[in-house]
């Protein structure tokens, strides 16, 4: 008898496989298997230059199925446009600059990038690329243009990269791009009708004309959960201090610079929304003046910078809510639970999120992070090491859970 086996999270989906020209051509092989096991069928579709780095017959082999690699020498009907119009989303990994600059701009010299032209399903995209390359203006202009039409671009990960080089370059994790396909495939609405308004990143106190305070904040966290919330239906505002991150479409985006503008930003919106997610790293002082010029070192032994309290904007939330669901986040790196605590009583939050940014691979800069959830209730949910966007998926089912008064158990641990 045939043994059970479970459904996978793909089962009765058709999936394009594009496979570009570089060195992380070998990892599609793996991505291929993971989307088989799960139950997809895939049409495997490479460039020429990704035949250099794997033959056809390996992908030919794993799929069951005819690999595409040539918009002419083909004796079946026209692959370019019946192979997308049959498939549930395409996927392109690993994606080169020249792949990503065609598909900005609509170039369609071969089999791959003129599919892209007839397709009208969900394209996702996990480029992997040398550093320098990726953080290329040309580069960096064609994903924003890609991700301004709704293309669901995986940023590449930093570490080792084949040049020797350690930068940001390094194809997706594969759980991150089959999480992608996921969230592309099965759109979710759960949060449609609720205004969300988030800040995200750092803020930055000047000293004088060149100089300023500020912290390690990167912003990925605040950005990962404006996504998932736009994602699953809700309007959102998404208050941001400086980061180098793409701004999300989709999303209304307030740039501000110091924890004062940040503070009337959200305070401004405060009336329109109904869940707030403090998930910027606020300065908690600033120099009391700013020097109208740059300071000079010239005759000083020493400096002594004279700071006062920023406004601490989740307490003057809290003092003016209404019905809004005060969310904060407790960047810590010691007795994380007590300080968390603390803070989600003293500032009056329905929920906090308590992250030990001293944990390795999670916290600042990283795309990966692992939590403790605690709520006004006493509440405690764990969340492992996780992407950043899948714990902005799991806090706003959280959050969803406390408006519709849902309590699972009270100490649940994931990841
Ligand atoms: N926060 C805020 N306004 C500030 C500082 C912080 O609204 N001026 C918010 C943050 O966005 C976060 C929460 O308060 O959601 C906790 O921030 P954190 O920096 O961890 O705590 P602080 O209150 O600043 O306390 P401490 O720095 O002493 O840990």
């Amino acid at each position: 008898m045939e043994p059970h086996r479970s459904p996978g999270l793909l089962q009765g989906k058709r999936l394009v496989l594009g496979v570009t020209g570089s060195i992380a051509a070998y990892k599609a092989v793996s991505l291929l298997r993971t989307f088989k096991a799960q139950g997809a069928a895939v049409s495997v579709v490479m460039t020429a230059a990704a035949t250099k780095f794997v033959a056809p017959l390996t992908f030919e082999v794993l799929s069951g199925e005819r690999v595409v690699t040539d918009l002419f020498h083909t004796h079946e009907e026209m692959k370019h446009l019946t192979v997308p119009e049959n498939a549930h989303a395409i996927v392109v990994a690993p994606a080169t600059a020249n792949f990503l600059a065609k598909a900005a701009l609509g170039l369609a010299d071969d089999v791959l990038s003129t599919m892209l032209l007839a397709a009208r399903c969900p394209f996702i995209v996990a480029p992997a690329m040398d550093g320098g390359m990726w953080r290329h203006p040309t580069v960096v202009e064609h994903v924003d243009l890609l991700r301004s039409r709704g293309v669901r671009v995986i940023d590449p990960e930093e570490g080792p990269l084949a040049s020797g080089q350690v930068a940001q370059g390094r194809l997706a994790t594969e759980s991150s791009i089959v999480e992608a396909v996921l969230a592309a495939l099965t759109p979710r609405s759960d949060w449609q009708g609720q205004n969300v308004l988030i800040s995200a990143g750092p803020t930055q106190e000047a000293i004088d004309p060149v100089r300023f305070i500020s912290n390690r904040s990167s912003g990925k966290m605040g950005y990962a959960i404006a996504e998932a919330a736009r994602d699953r239906g809700a309007n959102v505002v998404l208050v941001t201090g400086p980061t180098s991150l793409p701004r999300p479409s989709g999303v209304e985006i307030v740039s501000v610079t110091t924890a004062k503008e940040m503070a009337e930003a959200i305070c401004r919106r405060f009336p329109w929304a109904t869940v707030v997610v403090m998930a910027a790293a606020v300065a908690d002082f600033c120099p009391k003046e700013q020097a109208p010029h740059k300071l000079k070192k010239h005759g000083r032994s020493s400096l002594v910078l004279e700071l006062e309290p920023a406004p601490d904007i989740l307490a003057m939330l809290s003092a003016r809510k209404t019905n809004q669901i005060l969310v904060g986040f407790a960047a810590e790196t010691e007795r994380l639970l007590a300080h968390a605590e603390t803070k989600l009583k003293e500032k009056g939050l329905d929920m906090i999120v308590a992250n030990d940014v001293t944990r390795a691979g999670a916290g600042f800069g990283s795309d990966n992070n692992a939590a403790v959830i605690l709520t006004r209730e006493g509440r405690q949910r764990e969340l492992g090491l996780m992407s950043k966007r899948k714990l902005a998926d799991e806090l706003l089912t959280e959050v969803k859970n406390l408006r519709t008064g849902c309590h699972p158990p009270s100490v649940i641990s994931v990841g």
